[in-house]
């Protein structure tokens, strides 16, 4: 395809490559470097292979709020092992993020904003996988009328430098959705590649889930059957692999989403 004039960068004419002001002690050496329309596209193309599903395009490490009245500790400290995480990647050591809080105070929004900023300061390749759609992805390839194999779709997620895994442990275990996952977390931490991984489930081993009801009341020994802890649904081997895989950061407090509506922070 020929391009429009108006499409050709003015820097390097399209080659790719500017060229750069020659040196005092060699006035003939012609010196070129990247132009930046190449980082431009490589950036672009990173961030549409991320796969930041649109409701969480606007997170950014910068948007994110901690010191608002009332607002938890843990979100300050959050937010710093985040911004650390990013800026002190190195691709040599597999190490991620094991993030785990309660519901809407702020997991996701962390962790896409980690990778939004890896990708557009540092050219790092990201995916981002909600759990329970990664499953279903994989478990479509499977389908004989679709296309895709189950290696196009974990291709990506074995690959890329750094992988979100976001609400792990949120559909019911079985012995394949078990296998699924330690294949997974096991290729990506045995290649050194950092995955970030988010949860809400308590993280305890199986059958130790806790709440602050008295535990010999009705409502406790209710709630313990039907609640689930991340040892339940990934099982106590995998939950003690992450623990080497991934530096835990904890989040408390209310949930972001019903801020205004009755703003305690906890
Ligand atoms: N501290 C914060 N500053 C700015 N925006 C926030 C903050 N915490 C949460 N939000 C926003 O609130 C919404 C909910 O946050 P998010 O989805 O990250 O929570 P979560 O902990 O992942 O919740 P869940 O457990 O339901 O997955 C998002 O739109 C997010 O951008
Ligand atoms: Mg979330
Ligand atoms: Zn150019």
């Amino acid at each position: 395809m020929i391009k429009a004039p108006a499409d050709i960068c003015p820097l390097c004419e399209g080659t790719g490559w500017k060229t750069l002001p020659a040196l005092p002690d060699a006035p003939k050496d012609r010196r070129v470097t990247r132009c930046e329309c190449q980082l431009r596209a490589r950036t672009q193309s990173l961030l549409g292979a991320a796969r930041i599903p649109r409701r969480y395009e606007h997170c950014e490490l910068s948007s994110f709020s901690a010191g608002y009245p009332g607002a938890n500790p843990s979100l300050a400290l959050a937010h710093i092992s985040a911004s650390r995480f990013a800026q002190e990647y190195d691709p040599r050591d597999g190490r991620g993020l094991l993030i785990v809080g309660e519901i809407g105070t702020g997991k996701t929004h962390l962790a896409v904003g980690i990778i939004k900023d890896m990708i557009l300061n540092q050219g790092v390749s990201c995916v981002f996988y909600d759990y329970r759609e990664l499953l279903k992805e994989i478990q479509n390839s499977y389908n004989a009328t679709v296309q895709t194999t189950e290696l196009d779709v974990l291709r990506p997620v074995f690959e890329t430098d750094v992988l979100v895994l976001d609400e792990l442990g949120a559909v019911k275990p079985t012995e394949w959705v078990g296998d699924t996952v330690s294949l997974i977390l096991n290729s990506r931490y045995n290649h050194d590649r950092a995955t970030i991984i988010t949860t809400n489930l308590p993280n305890l081993p199986p059958g130790k889930y806790s709440n602050n009801l008295a535990p010999t009341s009705k409502e406790a020994a209710e709630q313990s059957v039907q609640e689930k802890t991340l040892g339940d649904r990934i099982g106590e081997p995998m939950r003690s692999r992450l623990h080497e895989m991934c530096r835990i950061v904890t989040m408390k407090g209310a949930d972001f989403r019903q801020r205004g509506k009755n703003a305690t922070g906890r």
